[in-house]
């Protein structure tokens, strides 16, 4: 989740476009900054070089640096600014990448899955590397295509034809940016799951992830297939496929306003992340699995040895992260077999807990600056437990600090009530417990294999409930006066009542309440009264253990008392109609794995209902991204 931008303007002076590589790339970056602030960098073309900068940290710190050592004029240039994947965000790893001899640079947003057998086989040729980075092994990759397939002949297609021939080598999602110091009005990219648009302009042509990387400068834009590259000149763009075959692209017209355009059409950060969300999943299940279902988990790094050994997982977290660990706790203990606590952060070290050296700890958090947890992290530590973090964010503290980490990659969070961290969270508990259960043979490679299938299915079910959101949203907005709701669920559908209870706190500022639906009648069921509005989280009725009639009853228990129950059920479940005023419906999935999608109705609910009370739904009161003090 990176910003990308690129340019190429009239070669021939500036009056026609007034512009320059420098003001189109900074002010993109400026735009874009909010998909990603680990780092930025620069490029551009002039007088037959490539010049560059590159700074780690904010745009600013890369302001800083080209005041210090300025760009020469040009108006052929290409900028990013880093939501770190592979290698911490340190000015080594920023982009753009270098390669054939300085002479092209390359930006990247993505994953590119077989790095590492590209990277030897490039070191085997006498390449040198020296960043951690995925996508230096592609610019270097480009350039010994360009340099050494292809001669430099920048007749033949020159970028464009390397470019093609690059693409067909690399596996995963990326959005790639070159230039070349030989083909100096020229800005060739090239897009696979990753986003990329191109700009039109009059006398010169923009690139960007999204419209708010050129808005200020133009509003046609032109979206590219899966698959293509583009070659942009001041006054042209062709667009190929990865064979060189031509290939269209949809133009259109960009109405946001340049405010909006940063939250990508959507009203507010929070609702553009809700909608995220199926690539949050699906990034963070990328390339961390083969073919044969075999989990790869690289970045774990933690002795295989050690892992077998556990005997008990604590699971450390707060808030929304701790309710991923609840929903983990289920699924490591079925496939694993090994007792899982969860516990919230700034309890844990004050209750004198049970940690040696046969413990794993597994922290959650998407800031990983989260001070309760990073104490708690600490302590663990001190007792000996092995540490592994589960982290949105590339090279923050608790990462740091642990001895393993599993990134998700849902790209930057910036909505203080996390959604999609939520889901990637959950996600990658998921691919930690697979890979345990793998290790100490719990789970035969096929089963895991069906597994990862039905994960890889998620990403597009959760978009069919996206597309199918209006309803729950009229809910939200007719329930605006509502001045309290209750939440039930039972085995990973509590940790999602209590999810769907937070969101409403934190965005509606009402009063909401998740429960156990099997505690119901152990007191809460008191709190019912006529038109209480409850939601019930309802298990899969192909589940096993009747846990569907069970929380079937519980609906009939609270309808019984005048409560308004609002169902999340499976398509298909007819059983629920009876007892539900209204029933919102969730495609078909494993139940361990149903909290992918059950939490997205809650999600969207909360979001309406606090929007028709007319609150910032981004920077709710009270709250911070980040809760940085104990
Ligand atoms: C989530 O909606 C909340 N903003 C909050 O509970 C958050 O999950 C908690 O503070 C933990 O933050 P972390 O994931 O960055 O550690």
């Amino acid at each position: 989740m990176c910003g990308i931008v690129g340019y190429v303007g009239r070669t021939s002076g500036r009056a026609d476009a007034g512009h320059t590589a420098l003001d189109v790339v900074l002010e993109g970056l400026r735009r874009l900054e909010y998909r990603g602030y680990d780092s930025a960098g620069i490029a551009v073309v002039a007088d037959g070089e490539i010049s560059s900068r590159k700074k780690s940290g904010k745009l600013s710190n890369l302001l800083a640096e080209l005041d210090a050592r300025p760009l020469p004029e040009s108006l052929t240039g290409i900028g990013h600014t880093r939501w770190a994947t592979h290698g911490g965000p340190t000015d080594q790893n920023a982009h753009p990448h270098l390669s054939d001899g300085g002479k092209l640079a390359l930006i990247h947003n993505g994953i590119i899955e077989n790095f590492a057998e590209l990277k030897l086989e490039l070191v085997a040729k006498g390449v040198e590397f020296a960043s951690e980075t995925d996508t230096e092994v592609a610019a270097a990759l480009l350039g010994d295509i360009f340099r050494n397939k292809l001669g430099g002949d920048v007749s033949d297609g020159g970028l464009t034809r390397a470019m093609e021939l690059a693409c067909q080598r690399l596996e995963g999602a990326f959005t790639l940016l070159a230039v070349h110091a030989d083909q100096p009005d020229v800005v060739v990219a090239a897009r696979r799951n990753s986003p990329l648009v191109v700009g039109l302009g009059e006398g010169e042509n923009f690139l960007g992830s999204d419209v708010s990387g050129f808005i200020d400068y133009t509003r046609r834009a032109v979206e590219l297939g899966q698959d293509q590259i583009v070659t942009i000149t001041a006054d042209s763009v062709t667009i190929t496929d990865f064979f060189g075959a031509p290939a269209e692209g949809k133009e259109y017209h960009v109405n946001w306003d340049p405010e909006s355009a940063e939250k990508g059409g959507f009203p507010s950060f929070m609702e553009k992340e809700i909608h995220d969300q199926p690539d949050a999943v699906g990034q963070t299940l990328l390339g961390r699995s083969d073919i044969h279902g075999k989990l790869t988990l690289d970045e774990l790094r933690i002795d295989p040895a050690l892992l077998k050994s556990v005997d008990k997982i604590i699971v450390l977290a707060c808030g929304t992260s701790a309710y991923a660990g609840q929903v983990a706790k289920y699924a490591i203990e079925h496939w694993c077999r090994i007792p899982t606590e969860v516990e919230l952060s700034h309890e844990f070290r004050y209750r004198d807990p049970i940690v040696d050296a046969n413990t794993l700890i597994v922290s959650i958090s998407q800031s990983g600056e989260t001070m309760d947890t990073l104490m708690a992290v600490r302590y663990a530590k001190e007792q000996g437990a092995k540490t592994v973090s589960i982290c949105n964010t590339n090279g923050s503290t608790i990462p740091r600090e642990s001895d393993a980490v599993l990134y998700t990659h849902a790209g930057p969070e910036i909505a203080v009530a996390s959604t999609k961290a939520f889901l990637a969270q959950i996600t990658a508990a998921y691919l930690l417990g697979l890979y345990l259960a793998q290790l100490r043979g719990n789970k035969f490679q096929g089963e895991i294999k069906d597994i990862l299938a039905d994960l890889a299915k998620i990403p597009a079910k959760i978009q069919r409930i996206l597309d199918n959101e209006g309803q729950i949203k009229e809910l939200g907005e007719a329930m605006a006066d509502a001045k309290s709701v209750l939440f039930l669920g039972r085995h990973v559908g509590f940790p999602v009542a209590m999810e769907g209870a937070l969101k409403l706190k934190e965005l509606a500022y009402i009063h909401a309440e998740g429960f156990a639906a099997g505690e119901l009648k152990h007191g809460p069921i008191a709190l019912i009264e006529e038109g209480q509005p409850v939601f019930v989280v309802v298990p899969s009725p192909r589940g096993r253990d009747s846990l569907h009639s069970k929380v079937v009853s519980n609906i009939q228990e609270v309808r019984a008392r005048g409560a308004k129950t609002i169902v999340i059920a499976e398509e298909g479940d007819e059983a629920v109609k009876a007892y539900a005023e209204h029933v919102f419906y969730i495609p078909e999935t494993p139940t361990l794995l149903a909290p992918l999608l059950a939490t997205v109705p809650l999600q969207i609910f909360a979001l309406a209902l606090a929007t028709a009370k007319g609150y910032d739904v981004d920077q709710p009161r009270n709250l911070a991204k980040s809760v940085t003090v104990e």
